[in-house]
């Protein structure tokens, strides 16, 4: 048996998981047939086009779909052929409390049971509160009248990186009872552990399995929420947050990601996720540990208002009429999503407030205006900012860091800017007349070797590569 041996594999729920999953493992080999109880999803990725924005992905989907490797059904009956299906449903937080709703887990499952025979596997990916597996397992014992073997095999793909998190992870975690549904979930990524022989492979009980998912991002919101805390010790105190973690970065205990400041993080992961890992950590009678995970999520929520209070008081006291121009609504650049977007529900509180707000958003708008129909839109920036009389960049997409400072001066009422993500580069827009206001740091722009400010102060037109606005 080679290492990386073509399988035939079923993977039900084709939402951001399911469908990079699936066409990931067609790249990586194998047959796929993906099932989904959304006909338009279905029919959408059968013809290769994506219900969402994803680098990469949709040209994969393509691929296979056009070689025949993967095909999309909403015909459960289909999964028959495959003798490993993987459990990718969506697992939201519950409409009324912090837990995991995992209704759709359990209508997948019973969609699935009727097909697993005495050589299944079933494999979940969705990210579930510890027990789930066992759940699960004894679930399809009753619904089959046979044991079943399940394994938990946990997804860490970020958005906007998903295809390369997938094919190129860097670890795999398997969470079984047996060596031999172990071996089965091994072989799904032979490829992956040929070409990269020291990936570790974590081979470990369904509890270890399943917290380590909630754990890492719990870990991430709270590694978010710590440096956010540090920002406000350093407005108070007259520091740049920017300086503090760059320099703590440095020190490989800690290291340099997750530890941008500023208007916190959002998105369908990491506030679910936390919130779950706290819901279990109160199930589980670990008080601290709620009370902790709590606070990671009341720090969060706090940088939304603390930014609104920014605009607010940079505007003098009130937003009431004032043009204010949103740059940002996805929940992080690179991606469509507005799931809990931080970006706007700052839009949406000034809104609130009184504001006329234009939003604008590379990739993120349609989305966007399906949340919030009451906000402007802007397709374009020049639009979004002319005649604004204060500009807030509240997504940190490369679009807006590339932006001439003199060009988007030209348009809008008031050289004013909220810079929520620390994108801007603060000495040219300064010298560009700018009054540039920055979350976690003083006011003072300290000059960056990169950026050495010219003696006779750096003109509009000696600003390097100007990206322009429109
Ligand atoms: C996250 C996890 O990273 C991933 O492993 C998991 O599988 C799903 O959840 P994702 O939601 O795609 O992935 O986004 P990520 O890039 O991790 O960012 C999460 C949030 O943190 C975003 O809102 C982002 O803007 C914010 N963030 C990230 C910061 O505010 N500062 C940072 O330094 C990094």
């Amino acid at each position: 048996m080679t290492a990386w041996e073509e399988l035939t594999i079923s993977v039900i729920g084709t939402g951001y998981l399911g469908a990079t999953h699936a066409a990931c493992m067609a790249e990586l080999g194998h047959r796929v047939i993906a099932v989904d109880v959304d006909e338009d999803k279905i029919a959408a990725l059968s013809e290769g086009r994506l219900p969402f924005y994803e680098p990469g992905l949709s040209e994969l989907v393509a691929k296979h779909v056009g070689s025949g490797a993967l095909r999309f059904t909403t015909s459960f009956r289909e999964v028959a052929p495959a003798t490993i299906h993987f459990l990718c449903v969506g697992t939201p937080q519950r409409p009324r409390g912090d837990g995991a709703d995992l209704s759709h887990l359990d209508s997948a499952v019973r969609s699935l049971a009727p097909f697993v025979t005495e050589k299944s596997l079933v494999v979940g990916k969705s990210t579930v509160p510890v027990g789930t597996a066992d759940q699960v397992r004894a679930r399809l014992r009753t619904l089959t009248g046979r044991p079943v073997e399940v394994a938990w095999n946990p997804e860490f793909l970020r958005e906007g990186h998903a295809v390369a998190d997938t094919v190129r992870p860097d670890r795999i975690v398997i969470g079984s009872v047996s060596a031999e549904a172990d071996e089965a979930v091994r072989r799904c990524y032979g490829r992956i552990t040929s070409e990269n022989p020291d990936l570790p492979v974590v081979s470990t009980n369904y509890a270890n399995a399943e917290l380590v998912k909630t754990a890492a991002n719990a870990f991430l919101a709270t590694k978010l929420s710590f440096i956010n805390v540090v920002a406000d010790m350093c407005e108070a105190a007259g520091g740049d947050v920017a300086v503090v973690a760059e320099a703590l970065g440095h020190d490989p205990r800690i290291g340099g990601q997750f530890l941008r400041a500023g208007l916190g993080f959002g998105g369908g992961c990491l506030p679910k996720d936390l919130r779950a890992f706290r819901d279990t950590a109160a199930r589980l009678d670990v008080v601290a540990g709620a009370d902790l995970l709590r606070q990671v999520d009341h720090v969060n929520n706090e940088r939304r208002r603390h930014v609104v209070d920014l605009a607010t008081e940079h505007c003098g006291g009130s937003v009431l009429g004032v043009r204010v121009a949103v740059l940002g609504a996805a929940f992080k650049p690179g991606s469509d999503d507005v799931r809990d977007s931080p970006a706007l529900n700052v839009a949406a509180s000034l809104h609130l407030r009184g504001a006329q707000v234009t939003v604008h958003d590379p990739q993120a708008l349609s989305n966007a205006r399906k949340e919030f129909p009451a906000l402007d839109y802007a397709e374009n920036l020049t639009d979004a900012l002319t005649g604004a009389s204060l500009a807030l960049v509240l997504t940190e997409w490369e679009d807006y860091r590339g932006l001439d400072p003199a060009a988007v001066g030209a348009l809008v009422e008031r050289r004013v800017v909220l810079d929520a993500r620390n994108a801007l580069d603060r000495v040219r827009w300064t010298a560009a007349g700018w009054t540039v206001h920055t979350v976690g740091r003083s006011q003072q722009p300290h000059a960056r070797r990169p950026h050495p400010p010219s003696p006779r102060g750096v003109g509009a037109d000696q600003l390097g590569e100007p990206v322009g606005v429109g």
